[in-house]
């Protein structure tokens, strides 16, 4: 957990006191150029400006960050005194800022940092999401793509945990459609997955059923009324409370498969998992009812009263009915030839168990049985 947690409408103006908590003077912006061309940056900047507080900005961060957007941050970094960093953005902003952190620090190369190696510690990053979804302003990881070999890599340890997450909710406010869809069913896929992990504990279990609660309740109009402010504000606060339980429960079937996905064909990560999202549920319910008759009761899906086995057939009817509102497109629908998906399904099983996620799933799976899945959801 971040040591600085606010949560709520203007949380990001708060930015000029959260520095001063942290002994930090000169931070640098680290944000994409759409929130640059929108006004988010000056915004959020306007306050430190009146403060006296100089700022620096990278604002060439890229969607799917890689080494090579890193070194340009990096480059800026080095170029300036700066003693923090400010990741304003979606989860790329926030992972880059964490990838130069580290190897502001340390030096080296990412992928001197990719798991199983440990990262213990960086330059403070002061986490301010834009959308309700990825967690990355909780988590210890970082996802950094080597421009060398196109390769996705895993960065873990306590030193990629943001020092301070601003958490403000009117950021996300006329966020369009297709986006709060997937980065809300992201984070529902945290929620439901770190519930159900064989990693999970009484600590995670409280917050990943109250983010539970909070997506099922508001996912549908925080995508239909971009300004609905209660869900807005339920969205965002369960969007960190996901985080918080993946990040200590771990994710499981759901997240090691999409990875894959996303690597070969470019599917947008709260997409792919999304695409998986019922049809995984539903080969593993078997095998931890009783927690996934939990979910589906928080969500709201299934009465108290209802048997076991009912609860576990609305939580599959309702995740699969919720994906179909919200327009999640089946990887056929969504471009992907027909002979690539299937030529590919022995690599993406091998790189889903790769990721050691599949093992914290309370039904394990061997490739045959994660070919199976893809296969089934390929035009599910
Ligand atoms: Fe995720």
């Amino acid at each position: 957990m971040p040591k600085i947690l606010r949560i709520g409408a203007g949380a990001s103006q708060t930015l000029v006191a959260t520095l001063r908590e942290l002994a930090l003077t000169r931070p640098l912006l680290v944000t994409d150029p759409f929130l640059v061309q929108q006004g988010f940056s000056e915004r959020l900047l306007a306050p430190l400006l009146a403060a006296g507080i100089p700022c620096g900005v990278f604002g060439d961060c890229v969607p799917d960050p890689t080494t090579d957007s890193i070194a340009a941050c990096l480059q800026v970094l080095r170029a300036g005194d700066y003693d923090c960093l400010v990741a304003l953005g979606g989860g790329s902003s926030l992972d880059t800022a964490k990838g130069v952190a580290v190897l502001a620090l340390h030096g080296g190369e990412m992928r001197d940092y990719k798991v199983p190696a440990s990262v213990a510690s960086g330059l403070p990053v002061i986490a301010i999401p834009t959308t309700a979804g990825t967690g990355a302003e909780v988590t210890r990881a970082a996802v950094i793509t080597d421009t060398a070999n196109q390769e996705k890599m895993l960065c873990m340890g306590l030193g990629l945990v943001p020092l301070a997450a601003l958490v403000d909710f009117e950021l996300t406010l006329s966020m369009p459609h297709r986006l709060t869809a997937d980065t809300g069913l992201d984070s529902l896929c945290h929620a439901i997955e770190a519930y159900v992990s064989r990693k999970a504990n009484p600590f995670t279990d409280s917050i990943a059923l109250a983010a539970m609660q909070g997506i099922s309740e508001h996912i549908r109009s925080a995508c239909a009324e971009p300004d609905n402010r209660t869900a807005r504000e339920a969205m965002m606060l369960a969007a960190t409370q996901g985080g918080i339980a993946f990040a200590n429960a771990s994710v499981t079937l759901i997240h090691g498969m999409s990875r894959p996905v996303g690597a070969l064909f470019h599917v947008p990560h709260g997409l792919s998992n999304a695409m998986l999202l019922a049809e995984v549920t539903a080969w593993s319910v078997g095998h931890a009812p009783e927690r996934y008759a939990r979910c589906a009761r928080a969500m709201g899906l299934a009465a108290e009263d209802d048997s076991e086995a009912l609860a576990l057939e609305k939580l599959v009817a309702g995740l699969r009915q919720l994906t179909a509102d919200l327009q999640v497109p089946n990887p056929r629908a969504w471009g992907i030839a027909e002979q690539d998906w299937f030529g590919a399904l022995g690599t993406m099983a091998a790189q889903a168990l790769a990721s050691g996620s599949p093992g914290n799933n309370p039904r394990l799976a061997e490739a045959a049985d994660i070919e199976a899945l893809y296969r089934r959801v390929w035009a599910g």
